[in-house]
């Protein structure tokens, strides 16, 4: 029987008994443990074999429980909850001591949101206590927007999957931490740094490929299909350098018509950049399971939600 199912109470007894389960958001799904079971949260490390420096993000169902994770919310934090709660954007606060080290790898600052999906918000409101979830995908793979995703990856490990369709979004939150009372992005995510920029003014961006990230996210080679990627302007140009390879292409909004092209997704035909970043992940998918030589990605604009497919797509090509 196929772990994917409705049924929220099923998975609140779940989650209560210290076990894990998959949960929907309008970014990715995540892989769901109580934050105060030391066991559950290990067993989150130990799934997605993630490395323990690698802190997590907190959920909680509104804004009013804010203030119980972190000891001391900037003016700046506040507006840009109240404005994008719920929603797909991560803040990260200096945290309450109740916060487990486990959760937070050790640091004195906790990331936290307020998903934006119907099911998880019911779920996480039958809780007395929140969740902390890691997109539901082993250490370094695509992240998962559709339950079958969740399964392929995590079928025996997992006792439920919670069925709450394809991801609206389809990439992660957007990742703001304050230096100084001064915001600094440390993860381009879904939430664009425009529509952050309205609220609260100029924000710095922190988004680089470190070797020791900030925000592991950042990662240089993430969030990588096994097929080798590339990313590029000109994808016919490219094409040229992978004769008589299967060839997968990824574009934008362009069909190119090429007999050369094994196969190819367009991930949006009118242009619309919230829906090529919606279908972004499940056509990185699609493509790494099509037994393809090389996949050749387009880059997109580079403003606006382009900048946030552009870093994913970066982060999945070898090139990079
Ligand atoms: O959209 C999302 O954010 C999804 C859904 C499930 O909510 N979650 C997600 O979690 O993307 P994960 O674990 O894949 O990415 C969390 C990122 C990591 O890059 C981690 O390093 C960063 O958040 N992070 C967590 N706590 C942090 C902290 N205290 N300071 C800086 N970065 C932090
Ligand atoms: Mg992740």
């Amino acid at each position: 029987m196929s772990i994917i199912s409705k049924d929220i109470e099923k998975a609140a007894a779940i989650l209560s008994a210290e076990k894990l389960v998959a949960i929907p958001t309008e970014t990715v799904y995540g892989l769901a443990g109580n934050i105060f079971s030391e066991k559950a949260i290990k067993l989150i490390f130990k799934t997605k074999q993630r490395p323990l420096f690698n802190p997590l993000i907190v959920h909680i169902p509104s804004i009013e429980r804010l203030k119980d994770i972190a000891s001391h919310i900037p003016p700046k934090a506040q507006q840009l909850a109240e404005t994008f709660w719920p929603g797909s954007m991560t803040l990260v606060l200096k945290k309450q001591e109740t916060i487990p080290d486990l959760v937070t790898a050790g640091k004195d600052t906790v990331a936290v949101r307020v998903p934006n999906h119907p099911v998880t918000l019911e779920l996480l409101k039958q809780l007395d206590f929140p969740l902390a979830a890691p997109s539901a995908n082993p250490f370094g793979s695509i992240s998962p927007t559709k339950p079958e995703h969740v399964t392929s990856y995590f079928e025996d490990n997992i006792e439920q999957v919670l069925d709450g369709g394809a991801c609206k979004n389809g990439i992660e939150s957007t990742i703001i931490g304050f230096e100084n009372e001064d915001p600094i992005i440390y993860r381009l995510g879904s939430l664009s740094i425009e529509d952050i920029e309205n609220v609260i003014g100029p924000v710095n961006l922190k988004n680089k490929k470190e070797i020791k990230p900030d925000a592991p996210g950042m990662l240089a080679r993430h969030y990588a299909p096994n097929t080798r990627t590339f990313l590029t302007e000109n994808v016919l140009e490219e094409i040229e350098k992978h004769v008589s390879k299967r060839i997968g292409i990824l574009s934008f909004k362009t069909l190119f018509k090429d007999k050369r092209i094994t196969t190819q997704i367009v991930l949006s035909e009118k242009g619309d950049m919230a829906e090529a970043m919606s279908r972004l992940y499940a056509s990185m998918h699609t493509l790494d399971g099509q037994n393809l030589d090389v996949i050749i990605a387009q880059r997109f604009p580079d403003y606006d939600l382009g900048k946030s497919i552009n870093d994913r797509l970066q982060r999945a090509t070898f090139s990079s």
